[in-house]
């Protein structure tokens, strides 16, 4: 077998030979983890503070450190830094990029702290700056069909109150956990945290290496929210469809179709519906993970980074097309309107007029039925029905409810909040757009301070 000797790795003294080569593919991460770089490298210039603090590094090489790791960060960002081939993860690689930038004293950073307490930080800072990215919901125009599309912006402003609401749990610091028992080293948790960012520090600091509750309630939510765009792309999918007619897309946010040149296809809204399937498989991923694993730090929990890169891959991709589609649809109102009564939808209108002149509910439901069965009879709609006929049915039904048997009088007619009518909906929009801006203000203020 083919043993890996060459390789920079954060342990090794009791070993005689590295890891066999198949043993190393399996337990590299950097190919994925290197996106916590940063987040890694903000972690080690607060560790490198704290480490000052306590008296275990000097002023000198506290600065050299600082400098050392500010360098790396640039290098990092710019490219001229990246992972090696025989790097194991994200902070494997780190620490090889300063010790070639500082020689041994690149090596003093390690003190107090482990892979463990590391990554779970990382992976907070990561998750509470993508909660923040994903600003892609908007409320769409209030055309005629307003009240409907809101009906899709409410479960996406649920989905970021969950984030909100995720965010406050997330904000935890893990550093100073170190393996799973704390330190011995005069480490400052609490004030690790306060310069990541955090609200706090972990509370146990075996929790703290093997939690990831945060990561699942993540994938919740971005599983949810896929769940939402699916069931909005479905009713896209129809709306534009030829059939229905009722919506146009835009030539930017359609596919054509290679062998029948008269098609618009909206791939789009059939792509954020199919995402729905990655998005809720990468849940069910780390849960299964998560499943029967005794703590602390088990191996296993490197299998939620790349479930979790996805989900929000996947969401940076799906949203801006999708927000594109609805801000750039054509919204056809003269199909709509000529939809909105067929089928009789009118009908309840009819029986709402009758209770309020006292007939039960009961015998309304019969008479409006006696109405309309009347008027499919002869191809009409209800308001067509001649004055004698709408006696014959009932004699409470006078000319009068005819007034009720428009689309427009029967939105008018809804009133009361959160209702179909167009007071209701202006006001609904009016409320979207105060949270929206709230949500946005959150969104807008940095994870990492400075
Ligand atoms: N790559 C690991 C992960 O993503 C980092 C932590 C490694 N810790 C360990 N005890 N092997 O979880």
């Amino acid at each position: 077998m083919t043993q890996m000797r060459e390789q920079v790795r954060l342990w090794g003294g009791r070993f005689d030979t590295g890891p066999a080569e198949a043993v190393a593919r399996l337990s590299r991460s950097v190919h994925f983890d290197w996106r916590l770089a940063r987040y890694d490298l903000a972690g080690s210039r607060a560790h490198a503070r704290v480490l000052a603090a306590a008296g275990l590094l000097d002023p000198d090489e506290r600065d050299r450190l600082l400098a050392g790791l500010a360098e790396l960060a640039a290098d990092c960002a710019s490219g001229a830094f990246t992972p090696a081939a025989a790097d194991e993860d994200v902070h494997t690689a780190l620490e090889r990029g300063l010790l070639e930038r500082l020689g041994p004293l690149g090596g003093k950073l390690r003190a107090g702290r482990s892979r463990n307490d590391q990554i779970a930080t990382d992976l907070r800072l990561y998750l509470r700056e993508a909660a923040r990215g994903l600003t892609h919901l908007q409320p769409a125009q209030p055309v005629s069909f307003g009240h409907q599309l809101l009906a899709h912006a409410q479960p996406l402003l649920r989905d970021l109150d969950r984030l909100r609401d995720w965010d406050a749990r997330a904000a935890v610091c893990p550093l100073g956990s170190g393996a799973l028992a704390g330190s011995s080293l005069p480490l400052d948790p609490a004030a690790v945290a306060a310069e990541l960012g955090f609200a706090a520090p972990a509370a146990n600091s075996i929790d703290a290496v093997a939690d990831r509750d945060f990561v699942a309630e993540f994938l919740f939510v971005t599983a949810l929210v896929g769940v939402h765009l699916s069931r909005l792309g479905e009713e896209l999918v129809l709306w534009t469809a030829p059939q229905f007619g009722w919506a146009s897309l835009d030539d930017g946010y359609a596919t054509g179709s290679s062998i029948m040149p008269q098609k618009k296809n909206p791939d789009v809204a059939e792509l954020a519906r199919g995402k729905a399937g990655r998005l809720v498989g990468g849940l069910v991923a780390v849960l299964t993970m998560l499943k029967g694993l005794p703590l602390a730090y088990d191996r296993d929990l490197q299998e939620d980074k790349e479930p979790v890169f996805d989900a929000v891959d996947t969401l940076a991709l799906v949203l801006p097309a999708l927000t594109g589609l609805v801000d750039t649809l054509t919204v056809h109102a003269d199909r709509l309107a000529a939809a909105a009564p067929a089928g009789y939808t009118l009908a309840t209108e009819a029986a709402d007029w009758l209770v309020r002149r006292g007939v039960p509910f009961r015998e309304a439901h019969e008479i409006t039925g006696g109405l309309v069965s009347r008027a499919a009879a002869t191809g009409r709609e209800l308001e067509q029905l001649e004055d004698a006929e709408l006696a014959a049915v009932s004699p409470h039904l006078t000319p009068q409810v005819r007034e009720v048997l428009s689309v427009a009088s029967a939105l008018a007619a809804r009133t009361t909040p959160g209702s179909a009518g167009p007071g209701p909906v202006a006001e609904q929009l009016a409320a979207v757009q105060a949270v929206l801006a709230g949500w946005r203000e959150w969104a807008g203020q940095p994870v990492l301070p400075g």
